[in-house]
């Protein structure tokens, strides 16, 4: 045989072999891969789809909601109603949790249907986030409490990429893999599989302008990191900030880097910027899962009971050496000059 592209839906069938799977998993996997496939295709489309605008709505966290976001909360919310695998989801995009009518299904899935909206209508890449939960023997999906789980007991989570091309990354638990999709043929294809980011760095990812309001250690890291090679660090280091948290981890699984969304002096009112349950605890997981870090500061952000569904926390992530130096200059700061969230 020549033919050797493992497609995704052949990888979970092979999975599901190996690991001795019910076949839940897969279906799962299949709702979401077909859910960023449609979401891919409109924002493939771009301009010609009619939906770069604003959608004259706010979401639950007062920000201003494009069509594009609505779209693709829509897009999520049938697909999974429509299978019946949920028992129940969350979204950026709801106030409350949503439950899938007639489903009997043990799993809960929280997204971020179009992450780093800001760059809807200038062509530069946006993504879809998810994190799959159980749904705890006996619980109600109803009830808010079960959604709020800490990141170490996902069973599974990923996300889509909608750049140059389309990429879907997935973490089971069992190391990073990344998809291509081949338009050609419809279909995910493994073109990245066992995601390893690199230890060490000469790449920080954070959003200059907030410097102001910055907590002492991201000072002192950004600080020695401009200094260069005149600098204790002794080299120099390059920034890059797409403002677009999937863009920015897909640079860092590929080559490296930090990136840094700090609780600071203008957010710790709302607990920081970056949403817990669907956006940090999910991209914790997959770097953590390529051999990096992922902390709040003070803590490592998979750890954190979550209080609310829609918490926001500081996130710190990247290569391994970089993260925990900066977890170090979080523990050396003085607590009472620190933001509190
Ligand atoms: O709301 C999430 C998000 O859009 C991330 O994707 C991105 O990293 C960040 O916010 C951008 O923030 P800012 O607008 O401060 O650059």
């Amino acid at each position: 045989m020549t033919y050797r592209r493992i497609t995704l839906p052949l990888f979970l069938v092979q999975e599901q072999r190996r690991l001795g799977g019910s076949g839940v998993f897969t279906a799962l996997m299949t709702d979401i891969c077909t859910t960023c496939k449609t979401i891919s295709n409109e924002v493939n489309r771009g301009a010609m789809a009619g939906t770069m605008g604003y959608a004259g709505s706010r979401n639950v966290q007062g920000e201003e909601q494009k069509e594009l976001d609505v779209l693709a909360n829509d897009i999520f919310l049938y697909m999974t109603d429509q299978s019946g695998n949920w028992a129940g989801v969350a979204s950026e995009e709801l106030e409350d949790a949503y439950i899938s009518r007639g489903s009997d299904g043990r799993y809960l899935l929280l997204f971020d249907p179009l992450d780093g909206s800001s760059n809807i209508g200038v062509n530069v890449a946006v993504g879809s986030i998810f994190s799959i939960l159980r749904l705890p023997e006996g619980a109600d999906p109803a009830d808010e409490r079960v959604y709020l789980q800490p990141g170490v007991r996902q069973v599974a989570a990923g996300y889509t990429i909608y750049g140059a091309s389309t990429m879907l990354v997935l973490t089971s638990g069992q190391g990073v893999n990344g998809f291509t999709l081949d338009r050609n043929i419809g279909v995910f294809v493994l073109t990245h599989p066992n995601m390893q980011i690199p230890e060490d760095t000469g790449e920080y990812a954070i959003n200059a302008s907030r410097e102001r309001h910055w907590p002492a250690p991201i000072h002192r890291y950004v600080r020695e990191c401009v200094a260069g090679l005149d600098g204790p660090r002794g080299r120099s280091f390059n920034t890059r900030w797409i403002a677009s948290m999937v863009a920015e981890v897909h640079r860092i699984l590929m080559r490296g880097g930090v990136f840094m969304y700090p609780v600071d002096r203008d957010n710790a009112p709302r607990g920081g910027h970056l949403r817990l349950l669907y956006e940090a605890n999910p991209m914790a997981f997959i770097v953590e899962q390529a051999g990096g870090r992922a902390i709040s500061g003070h803590e490592r952000i998979l750890d954190i009971v979550p209080e609310r569904l829609h918490q926001r926390t500081g996130v710190i992530l990247g290569s391994r050496n970089e993260v925990e130096r900066i977890g170090r200059y979080y523990a050396e700061a003085e607590p009472e000059k620190l933001p509190v969230a």
